[in-house]
């Protein structure tokens, strides 16, 4: 029985979906155990992509079942979208397959309206939110107001948490924020409207978990955002609204931390990163402009050009401490490929020092300048490769050289998109 966990290494978008898809092939049960619809997660299957904010990544395998933890803020209008589109295709996606924990927070209308409301007052320091509400949403659930999908079963406590939230929503919605303010019982009405469809996929996902453990079922816990977007030791406050680490798989899909047996990090060959904060690689050149046109970086939510620089070896490093990583799925190899040489930030000069760790006072990152190591590039397309060492020597050297950097071995490298365009070494 493995138990594995899968965590994005850098800033978001590493891959995870693709990954998380291949590997669901051998497992029985996938868990998202946190974040919400900020996250899109791309698979590629013979050319059909699918983007998923929130279902997990298993669902293309007709054999998975596929849970909703109760770490992740759920919007339940998105949810019921996202798998109408799927049942569209053929894919099913009936509460026998598909569930989601009953401790799960739901994001409201007004959670929305706050996260955009507050980032158009922030002006000059605006975070770039995906402006799906996940902040409010969290800040709800650690106040002790939020409304969670179990709620969706019982419309006296539902109405009675609306209306109690909304009298501190509307104040600072219509008060500060020149927002409408919202209906208590329209905003209710609306979420009950869907507790029809929604109420048979309320499981308990911590039963289903032991369930699947004690058939000796490989279980599969899919995370979302990156390890520098998380709220403690993310690039503060350019980060997202929950604990992004490896740490949290258990406190949000709802097991000890002895159950994981494999922590595999995702992480790009190089560095993107979408919104604002601080990011040392970052190249506003022509390499920059390559990287993502070559390697399509726009976002899978918002559609934003994601900003894109060279791989960064201090990021990565804290990300395998800080994770546990037992492995690395390295992606996006692919997309270096005819550049004429390869850089990898070794360490930071900061404050006229060298800084082989991210300095950790607010704002700092911002001011570390990168200490590049040089490699030669490769001009072949390796897109259609199949094993480690039909690889240029050059990839191989660069895949070798980050492992020595980074303290960590890299057993799964994608050549591509598509889920058989991967090299298992
Ligand atoms: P996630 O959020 O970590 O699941 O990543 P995203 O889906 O947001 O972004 C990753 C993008 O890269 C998607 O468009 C994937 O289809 C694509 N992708 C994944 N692995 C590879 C790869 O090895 N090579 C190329 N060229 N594209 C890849
Ligand atoms: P996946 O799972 C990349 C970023 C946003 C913003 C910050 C806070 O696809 O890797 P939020 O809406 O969460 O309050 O925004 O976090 N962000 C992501 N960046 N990939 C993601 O998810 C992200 N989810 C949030 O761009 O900078
Ligand atoms: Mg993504």
């Amino acid at each position: 029985m493995a138990n594995t966990v899968i965590i994005g290494a850098q800033w978001g978008d590493e891959g995870k979906g693709k990954i998380a898809d291949m590997l669901s092939e051998g497992s029985s049960l996938i868990v998202r155990f946190q974040g919400g619809n900020n996250a899109g997660h791309t698979i590629r299957v013979q050319g059909r992509e699918t983007i998923l904010h929130l279902i997990p990544s298993g669902i293309l395998h007709s054999h998975t079942l596929c849970l909703v933890g109760n770490g992740v803020v759920l919007d339940p209008a998105v949810f019921l979208e996202e798998a109408d589109k799927l049942a569209a295709r053929g894919i099913d996606v009936s509460p026998a397959r598909l569930g989601i924990s009953k401790k799960a927070h739901l994001i409201l209308p007004y959670h929305k309206q706050l996260d955009k409301a507050r980032e158009a007052k922030r002006a000059g320091r605006k975070i770039g939110t995906t402006g799906r509400g996940i902040g409010p949403c969290y800040e709800d659930k650690a106040a002790r107001v939020g409304i969670r999908a179990g709620d969706l079963d019982n419309p006296v406590l539902l109405r009675e948490k609306i209306g109690h939230a909304l009298l501190e929503k509307n104040a600072l919605l219509s008060g500060l924020y020149h927002f409408e303010p919202l209906d208590p019982e329209k905003t209710a009405a609306e979420l009950l409207a869907l507790a029809p469809r929604l109420v048979p996929y309320l499981v308990d996902v911590e039963a289903r978990i032991d369930e699947a453990a004690a058939r000796g079922g490989d279980i599969l816990f899919e995370g979302a955002q990156g390890t520098h977007l998380d709220v403690d030791h993310g690039t503060y406050p350019f980060v997202t609204s929950s604990n992004t680490i490896s740490g949290n798989a258990a406190a949000g899909g709802g097991v000890p931390p002895s159950f994981f047996t494999r922590i595999l990090g995702i992480a790009k060959a190089y560095t993107t990163r979408v919104g604002s904060g601080p990011f040392p690689t970052e190249l506003l050149d022509d390499t920059g402009a390559y990287l993502r046109e070559k390697g399509h970086e726009y976002g899978a939510t918002t559609g934003r050009p994601r900003r894109c620089g060279w791989l960064d070896a201090v990021v990565l490093r804290e990300a395998v401490r800080l994770n546990g990583f037992t492995d690395i799925a390295m992606t996006k190899l692919d997309v270096l490929q005819n550049l004429p040489a390869l850089r990898i930030c070794v360490a930071y000069e900061y404050r006229g020092q060298r800084c082989e760790r991210i300095p950790q006072e607010e704002g700092a990152l911002a001011h570390a300048r990168p200490i590049y190591e040089e490699m030669p590039g490769f001009e072949d397309d390796i897109s259609a490769c199949g094993g480690f060492e039909q690889l240029p020597a050059a990839v191989r050297a660069y895949v070798r050289r980050v492992e020595e950097l980074v303290g960590a071995g890299i057993s799964i490298i994608s050549v591509g998109p598509d889920r058989r365009q991967t090299i298992m070494r």
